[in-house]
């Protein structure tokens, strides 16, 4: 069905499942240690091997020979996939680099081969074995050398990333306060717990990959492009997944030599992709450079705004835009925003958790301190007088449900920023300078297409399966939680089953608009279950009222077993009526912070996050996804960073003892409050993702707060201590 209309009053209304905190119906097996991660579903094929990825020792040229023979020889050894003699494989819709075959070299760790063995440790010593010559030729891996050539990036319709409204040139010449200043972010790792992993087994010309992946029907697709093989001949199945962050959107090395191994050994292969090859191997998110100009008037009252930004990818393909919040935020008549991006020879950056806004409130919610600072007006205060009404890069726009100013003032109230004091570096603890940060976020909230399975057992518990994924989000639990909402059940009498490309295709997980999409699905599967119900039992299944394992009708009552054993399926798609609205989700974040004023080591003390993202499906689930989202907000601000060999072209600290992500110590309380709003545009059940959201803005606040404690500004990410001394 097409949702084509704001959603009017509903089951949720009067919601007794949904909207309630709920404990994970998949926390159990996550707790115990049994829920079958990829790696570890040695049950669904008998036989399997071991493969061990080989990855490229330069960043750029060509392999002149490939010595396997050593390799082909050693124990154990059942098969050796090699690039040189492999026809490079095809080239999926979301994957920049090359994932395998061929000779040619275009990023380090690039897989150049994969040994299948009996075991993994008979594979991992085979591959050492294996004797490559490389010819090398130089790159270009340098961001800041690299960004002043760079060209505009291609924008919608393949239209250069240049937008301007008004006269931003004269407005800014004109207005009699203003900020030029330069931000600088770093590449970040998604350094996810669990790798990528496969287990691919062959029947004929049929190919199973149990991996872990955020898209299945991507995967499925991006499989039968890769191969060169019919989509319907590939199974995926993805039931649960250690983190992802973007990073699974797209198969990687892992699928692709698990399926090409098998072929060659005659047997179902597992690649676990090793550690230290993941941040060069995969993907990453991209550094960037932005620059933001800001005018105001003396009231504070913004004139001129312009963010533009700079990053590198592979072939100048798709970088990481940090200007994208900037058009939803902030009144203001003269804009421009630009985004350009420059050929480098690093490894593939792509999507990390909020690709662009991330970055991007790093640079522009540091940008609007700076002039609050300037304008002598308190920041929360700056923000609140450039609230706008319409949308101000697309005037023509609404929004459909904002609460910015809420949650500043809400925020503000809670955190106790009346104590803060406006004069940087001015307040002491002891040894530690102290400080208070505030930063706004904004993502948005798009939606995708979703459909689902739904089925009635005889005995009255219902079975959903969609292709879904749970990232560890919470999926399985808000779409148990809909369908007993729904079909008026209690929660424990519904199972989900998720990720198995043999169910309906759902949105997936990615943008964070798993949540809205994959429960409307839901809620349409239901829906034509109860029509299905009242057709097979004679009444109007749109006009009942299912509730307790009834279904009432008038002055008839049914019990829904007396439906008997049945199954519909349904599918939500998002119609062409949200182009006049904007539908986004918003924060206040803040933070405090106590800065060591001999070493310059800080510490948060507080972190605090308000958000507006309508009704919230599960506010246990949606809280962890925002302290998760906070914590590696802070990550970016403090601490994380692949570091670029610019010689040599790789990231150096390419395992999880080099990448510096926070830890428990690293992290105080946090705090984090939802707004009770709704928003009646975006589906159904008028609730929106906070998984992005959580990652806008917490590290501008912590960067803020930097400031305000030891009144020294630094623009270049990470904040560590070595750039305060
Ligand atoms: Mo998100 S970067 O779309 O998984």
């Amino acid at each position: 069905m097409e949702f084509d209309a704001p959603a009017g009053t509903n089951v949720f209304d009067s919601a007794r499942i949904v909207g309630k905190s709920t404990p994970r119906i998949d926390g159990p097996l996550k707790t115990t240690g049994t829920a079958p991660y990829a790696a570890e579903r040695h049950d669904v094929a008998a036989n399997q091997a071991y493969g061990f990825i080989v990855g490229s020792a330069i960043a750029k040229g060509r392999i002149v020979s490939m010595d396997t023979a050593a390799a082909r020889a050693a124990p154990g050894v059942l098969a050796v996939v090699a690039a040189p003699e492999t026809k490079p494989v095809g080239k999926p819709q979301f994957n920049n680099a090359p994932l395998f075959g061929g000779s040619e070299i275009s990023h380090y760790h690039q897989a150049i081969a994969c040994v299948v063995a009996e075991t993994f440790e008979q594979a991992r010593a085979a591959a050492a074995l294996i004797q490559t010559r490389y010819e090398r030729t130089d790159g270009a891996f340098d961001l800041a050398k690299a960004a002043p050539d760079a060209p505009l990036a291609k924008g919608s319709g393949d239209k250069p990333d240049r937008k301007t409204l008004g006269d931003f040139d004269a407005a800014f010449a004109a207005a009699p306060v203003k900020i030029d200043t330069r931000y600088h972010t770093a590449d970040e790792s998604h350094a996810m717990m669990e790798p990528f992993a496969t287990i691919a087994a062959w029947e004929g010309e049929r190919l199973t990959i149990w991996t872990s992946n955020q898209m299945i029907n991507w995967a499925k697709r991006s499989m039968s492009q890769i191969l060169g093989i019919p989509a319907e001949n590939i199974r995926v199945d993805s039931p649960y997944i250690g983190g992802g962050f973007g990073g699974k959107l797209f198969v990687r090395a892992d699928a692709v030599l698990a399926a090409l191994g098998a072929k060659a050994a005659g047997r179902p292969v597992k690649i676990a992709m090793q550690r230290p090859l993941m941040a060069n191997n995969a993907t990453h998110r991209h550094a960037t450079i932005q620059r933001l100009r800001i005018g105001a008037g003396q009231d504070g009252r913004i004139t001129a705004i312009a963010h533009e930004n700079w990053s590198g990818n592979l072939n100048g393909e798709d970088g990481e835009n940090g200007t994208l919040q900037t058009p939803k935020l902030y009144a203001g008549a003269n804009r421009l925003t630009a985004n350009y991006i420059a050929t480098l020879d690093l490894p593939e950056g792509n999507a990390m958790r909020a690709p662009g806004e991330a970055p991007g409130h790093l640079a522009l919610e540091v940008a609007m301190d700076e002039l609050a600072e300037q304008l002598g007006i308190d920041p929360i205060e700056l923000r609140i007088r450039n609230e706008p009404d319409m949308v101000p890069g697309d005037p023509k726009k609404r929004f459909s449900d904002r609460h910015l100013t809420r949650c500043l003032r809400e925020g503000a109230d809670r955190f106790g920023w009346s104590k803060r004091n406006p004069k940087a570096g001015a307040t002491r603890d002891g040894r530690w300078l102290v400080g208070m940060g505030v930063a706004a976020g904004y993502r948005g909230a798009p939606t995708m297409k979703s459909a689902a399975r739904i089925k009635l057992g005889a005995d009255g518990r219902l079975t959903v399966q969609t292709d879904m994924t749970d990232i560890g989000t919470g999926s399985y639990t808000i779409i148990a939680q809909t369908a007993a909402e729904t079909m008026g059940v209690p929660l424990d009498h519904v199972s989900v089953e998720l990720g198995d490309s043999d169910f309906p295709v759902a949105a997936g997980s990615g943008g964070q608009w798993g949540a809205a999409s994959s429960t409307a699905g839901v809620y349409a599967a239901c829906l034509a279950l109860r029509r299905a119900i009242g057709e097979k039992l004679g009444f109007d299944g749109d006009a009942a009222q299912f509730q307790d394992g009834k279904i009432r009708l008038g002055n008839r009552t049914l019990a829904l077993t007396d439906a008997g054993a049945m199954s519909a399926e349904g599918d939500m798609s998002f119609g062409a009526f949200k182009r006049d609205y904007d539908v986004g989700t918003y924060a206040a974040h803040f933070a405090e912070v106590a800065v060591d004023a001999y070493t310059g080591e800080t510490r948060i003390r507080r972190m605090l996050a308000v958000c507006d993202a309508g009704r919230i499906l599960n506010p246990l689930s949606a809280r962890s996804q925002v302290i998760g989202a906070m914590v590696m907000s802070a990550g970016a601000a403090l601490m994380e960073e692949l570091a670029v060999d610019k010689r040599f072209g790789l990231f150096v600290n390419h395992d999880l003892a080099g990448y510096e992500v926070p830890v428990h110590a690293d992290i105080p309380h946090q705090d984090c409050v939802f707004l009770d709003t709704l928003d009646p545009v975006i589906s159904p059940l008028k609730a929106k993702g906070v998984g992005e959201l959580g990652i806008c803005g917490p590290g501008a606040a912590v960067a803020n707060a930097v400031y305000n404690a030891t009144g020294v500004r630094v623009r270049d990410y990470p904040l560590t201590l070595d750039k305060y001394l």
